[in-house]
C-alpha cells in the first residue's frame, strides 16, 4: 500500500513534467529533482564552452533557473564536426544521462550522448560572446539583453511579484478591475498625456476657427492613453468594495531620470469604507506581504543580484518586512528637513513638492526605514483628495522608501459632491468630462480610499537595481522605442 503511494506519486511527477515541457526536461527540474542514472534531454541557449583535448563541457541555461546544467562531451564519442557549432549563443537539444558532477558548483551534469544544434551564433558578430557588459551596453541590445544572467534574475522576479500581487489582493476578496487605456478625461493632471488619434497628422481637419476638428477623429473627440486606471477604480469600488487595477499607464513628461519612465505598469486598489488609516495598513501590509513573497520564493535570483550588485539587498528587504513604517505629516517632515542643516538642490520650505533627495533624506538618513508622508498642501496635490477641516491640506499619503523616494501615492477621497465641485471649479476643470465620476458621490457616496504603487519602482526595490530602464524588458523613455 505504502510503496503503491510512493510509485503513484513518482510517476505523477514525471508525467507533471512531461505535460509541461514536450520533449525536454526544464533545467530547474533538473538540478532539483533529476535521478541520476536518468536519460533526460534538455534544451537550451550556449552560455560557455571549454575543455581539453579529451572532453568538452558546455554550460546550457534554458531560462526556468539562474543556473546553468554542464553538458559533458566525450570526445571520443563525438566528431569536431559535430560540436564545432557549438558556440556561446547557439541554441541545441542534448540527450544524455544525468550522472553525479565531478566539478564544484552543481550536483548533477549530463553526461551526453546525442547532440542537435538548432541554431548557431557566430561567436564573430554575436553581442554577448563576453561576460561582464555595462547595464549601459545591456539597454543598446534590450532585444538580447533576457539572455543575460541579470536580467533573466529580473525578469524572474517580475513574473514573481506580479504573480504575488494577485494572489495578495485575491486572499483579501479584492476583485480585479479592468480599467481602460484610451480615455477622454484627463483624470488626474499627473502629468501631460500621449494623444490617441487616427487622423491625418500631415492634414488634419480643421475647423472654422483654424483648430483640428476632433469630432472627426476615431472617437469623435479628444482622446489620450490614460495615466491611471483610479477614477474607473472608484467606479468598481462603490459597487464591489474593493477592488484593484493593474494595467500600463502612460506618461508624457519628459523627464529623463532613473526613476521616471513615459510607460509604466501600475496597481491601483480602491477601497469603499476605507479611512486614511485604513488604507496606510493596507499599503505597508501589501508591500511587506510582495518583498516577503520574493523572499520566500526567488532565492536564487536574489542572491545572484545581492552578490553581483548590491551586498546589502537581502539584507535591505528583510529590513522592510521586519520593521513598522514611520507615519507622520508633510508638515513634520518638512520641518525635519529644515532643521536638518543639508543644502538640498531644491530648497525646501511649506508649500513645496518634495523631490527625491528630500524623500531620502528622511527615509535614509533621518528615519533609516520607510516612511509615509500625510496631510500634504492641497494645492500640489490632485482635485479629488479629501480635503481637511484646516482648509489647506489635504488627506493624501505617500510611502517613501529606501534608494527609490516615492514608490505609492494614495489618498483617502474627497466623498461630498459639493466640496469636490468646489474643487473643480477652483482648478478650472472641464466638469464636462467628469459628470459620470461626480455621479459616485451624487448617487449613495461613501467614504472610501486608495492608492497606486508604481510596479517599477517596486521592482527596483526588490532587485536593487539603481535604473527603472533595468526592470521592465522594453523600456519606454524620451526619444527610445526601439525595441
Ligand atoms: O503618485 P501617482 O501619480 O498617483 C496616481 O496616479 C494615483 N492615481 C494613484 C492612486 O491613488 N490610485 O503615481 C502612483 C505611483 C507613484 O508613487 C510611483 O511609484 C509611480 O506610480 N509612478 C511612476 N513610475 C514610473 N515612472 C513614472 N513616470 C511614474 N509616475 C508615477
Ligand atoms: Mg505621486
Amino acid at each position: 500500500m505504502h510503496n503503491n503511494f510512493h510509485c503513484t506519486n513518482f510517476t505523477t511527477h514525471i508525467f507533471r513534467q512531461m505535460m509541461k515541457t514536450p520533449g525536454r526536461t526544464k533545467v530547474a527540474d533538473l538540478l532539483s529533482l533529476g535521478q541520476e542514472g536518468a536519460e533526460v534531454t534538455v534544451k537550451g541557449w550556449v552560455r560557455t564552452k571549454r575543455g581539453n583535448k579529451n572532453v568538452a563541457f558546455v554550460a546550457i541555461n534554458d531560462g526556468s533557473t539562474i543556473s546553468n546544467i554542464q553538458l559533458v562531451f566525450d570526445l571520443q564519442k563525438f566528431s569536431e564536426q559535430q560540436l564545432r557549432d557549438i558556440s556561446t549563443g547557439a541554441c541545441l537539444r542534448a540527450c544524455g544521462t544525468l550522472v553525479a558532477s565531478q566539478g564544484s558548483g552543481q550536483r548533477v551534469e549530463i553526461q551526453a550522448t546525442d547532440v542537435e544544434v538548432y541554431g548557431t551564433a557566430d561567436s564573430a558578430t554575436y553581442p554577448l560572446q563576453k561576460k561582464g557588459h555595462t547595464l549601459e551596453f545591456l539597454r543598446e541590445i534590450a532585444h538580447l539583453r533576457p539572455r543575460t544572467n541579470t536580467f533573466g534574475a529580473v525578469l524572474r522576479l517580475r513574473h514573481a511579484m506580479a504573480y504575488a500581487i494577485h494572489k495578495y489582493f485575491n486572499d483579501k476578496g479584492f476583485f480585479y478591475l479592468h480599467t481602460p487605456i484610451i480615455t477622454a478625461s484627463d483624470a488626474e493632471g499627473a502629468g501631460a498625456m500621449f494623444r490617441v488619434t487616427t487622423l491625418d497628422a500631415k492634414n488634419p481637419p480643421l475647423g472654422e476657427n483654424g483648430e483640428v476638428c476632433f469630432a472627426d477623429d476615431f472617437f469623435g473627440r479628444e482622446t489620450s492613453l490614460t495615466v491611471s486606471g483610479q477614477l474607473e477604480g472608484e467606479l468598481g469600488a462603490m459597487a464591489l468594495g474593493e477592488v484593484y487595477t493593474f494595467g500600463p499607464t502612460f506618461r508624457a513628461e519628459n523627464s529623463n531620470t532613473p526613476r521616471h519612465l513615459a510607460e509604466f505598469w501600475m496597481i491601483e486598489p480602491e477601497m469603499a469604507f476605507y479611512e486614511i488609516e485604513d488604507n496606510m495598513n493596507l499599503a505597508e501590509d501589501f508591500i511587506k506581504g510582495l518583498v516577503q513573497y520574493a523572499l520566500d520564493h526567488c532565492m536564487d535570483d536574489l542572491t545572484f543580484l545581492n552578490d553581483m550588485y548590491d551586498r546589502e539587498l537581502i539584507a535591505r528587504l528583510q529590513g522592510v518586512c521586519s520593521t513598522e513604517f514611520v507615519r507622520l505629516s508633510y508638515g513634520e517632515g518638512v520641518k525635519i528637513l529644515e532643521q536638518s542643516g543639508q543644502k538640498f538642490e531644491f530648497p525646501v520650505r511649506w508649500g513645496v513638492d518634495l523631490q527625491s533627495e528630500h524623500e531620502r533624506y528622511l527615509v535614509e538618513t533621518h528615519f533609516k526605514r520607510p516612511v509615509i508622508l500625510t496631510d500634504y498642501p492641497k494645492d500640489i496635490k490632485a482635485f479629488y483628495m479629501k480635503q481637511n477641516d484646516d482648509g489647506k491640506t489635504v488627506r493624501a499619503m505617500d510611502v517613501l522608501f529606501p534608494k527609490i523616494g516615492e514608490i505609492i501615492g494614495g489618498s483617502q477621497r474627497e466623498e461630498s459632491l459639493e466640496k469636490l465641485g468646489a474643487r473643480i471649479d477652483e482648478l478650472k476643470m472641464d466638469v464636462r468630462t467628469l459628470w459620470w465620476y461626480l455621479d459616485t458621490r451624487r448617487f449613495g457616496t461613501a467614504p472610501h480610499s486608495g492608492f497606486g504603487l508604481g510596479f517599477e519602482r517596486l521592482m527596483m526595490f526588490v532587485t536593487g537595481m539603481g535604473n527603472i530602464r533595468d526592470v521592465i524588458p522594453f523600456p519606454r523613455t524620451p526619444k527610445n522605442v526601439e525595441f
